[in-house]
């Protein structure tokens, strides 16, 4: 069975996840997603049923609403989908508009369903004072209802009951994450590097990400991070420090469009990194510790082509 998708999000890990749940053990008391989105790798996660329990958290509030009402009542947000989609059949563009002035105003998380559907390629984008400003989609008009629906119901089948979803900082939910717990993160690329990055809610600090990934180790918390990617030879993120500790995967994620259009064959490889714990928990890649990304040969072992759900 396919893995639903709750609603399409710039930089998910949908069509990475199965791949990436490889590198997790089954049988988790609890997976928490510090950065979660739109959570594809616990819907993945709970599909193949590899853990008890999700912990979803979000810094960005209305995204996070969102995905607890899903989960609780997801009948109420495909109705709600349902007629603002109809809404639209004339004058689309000025429709679009005018949700998204309303959702700036009031962050409802149902209106925030509906821009994320209908906006430009998918991608969110926020200004300098947190308001949505990506225009709509002039093609294409979102998920039809009944998909959505039908998307809807099967991940709150997946996750109601079992999950905790919380609009928190991730630092807050590090520190109380417990020693059984394993840590799944994804945080923004442009932001660990400091930088405010547009196609998110907020960035985060690199410095602060390191001590933060520090302390999970000195706790022995178990964690995998997406982090960075590499596109030919060109890398993206700044590098993480050795004294980490971490076994570092490469997954293949497919070729460049945009390298394809400039008649180049790049092939866009992302980065997962395990904990020393989470490592060592799955028999993997004690010649991998240590080594500074330059340096780093993948065995064969080690380089993972992504995987159907
Ligand atoms: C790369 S996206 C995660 C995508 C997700 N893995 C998926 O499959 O949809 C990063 C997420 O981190 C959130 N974020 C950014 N800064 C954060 C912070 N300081 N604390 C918690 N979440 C944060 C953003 O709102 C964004 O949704």
């Amino acid at each position: 069975m396919k893995a639903p998708q709750p609603f399409q999000y710039q930089g998910s890990k949908r069509l990475l996840a199965a791949t990436i749940l490889r590198y997790l053990p089954s049988g988790m008391p609890r997976l928490v997603e510090p950065f979660a989105g739109s959570a594809a790798l616990s819907i993945a996660c709970a599909l193949k049923g590899s853990a008890a329990r999700y912990w979803l958290n979000d810094c960005n509030q209305p995204l996070a609403e969102l995905l607890r009402q899903i989960i609780h009542h997801p009948e109420k947000v495909a109705d709600a989908y349902q007629s603002f989609w109809r809404d639209q059949s004339e004058m689309a563009l000025t429709h679009y508009y005018c949700v998204r002035e309303d959702f700036n105003r009031t962050r409802d998380p149902f209106l925030l369903l509906y821009l994320l559907a209908r906006c430009v390629k998918g991608a969110v984008r926020y200004n300098a004072n947190g308001l949505f400003n990506q225009s709509p989609d002039k093609r294409r008009l979102g998920t039809r209802p009944q998909t959505l629906r039908h998307n809807l119901m099967a991940v709150s089948t997946l996750l109601c009951g079992r999950a905790l979803v919380t609009a928190r900082d991730y630092h807050e939910v590090l520190v109380d994450c417990q020693p059984t717990d394993v840590v799944y993160m994804d945080p923004p690329y442009q932001g660990v590097c400091g930088e405010r990055d547009a196609r998110y809610f907020s960035g985060i600090v690199f410095e602060d990400f390191v001590d933060a990934l520090t302390q999970l180790n000195e706790r022995g918390i178990r964690f995998l991070l997406s982090y960075d990617g590499r596109l030919g030879g060109q890398h993206y993120g700044k590098a993480l420090p050795a004294a980490l500790d971490l076994t570092h995967v490469e997954i293949k994620a497919g070729r460049s469009a945009q390298a394809t259009l400039l008649g180049r064959n790049a092939m866009t490889m992302e980065s997962i990194y395990l904990s020393r714990s989470l490592a060592e928990e799955i028999n993997l890649g004690a010649n991998m510790h240590n080594l500074a990304r330059g340096q780093q040969k993948i065995p064969s072992s080690l380089f993972s082509p992504a995987l159907p759900i």
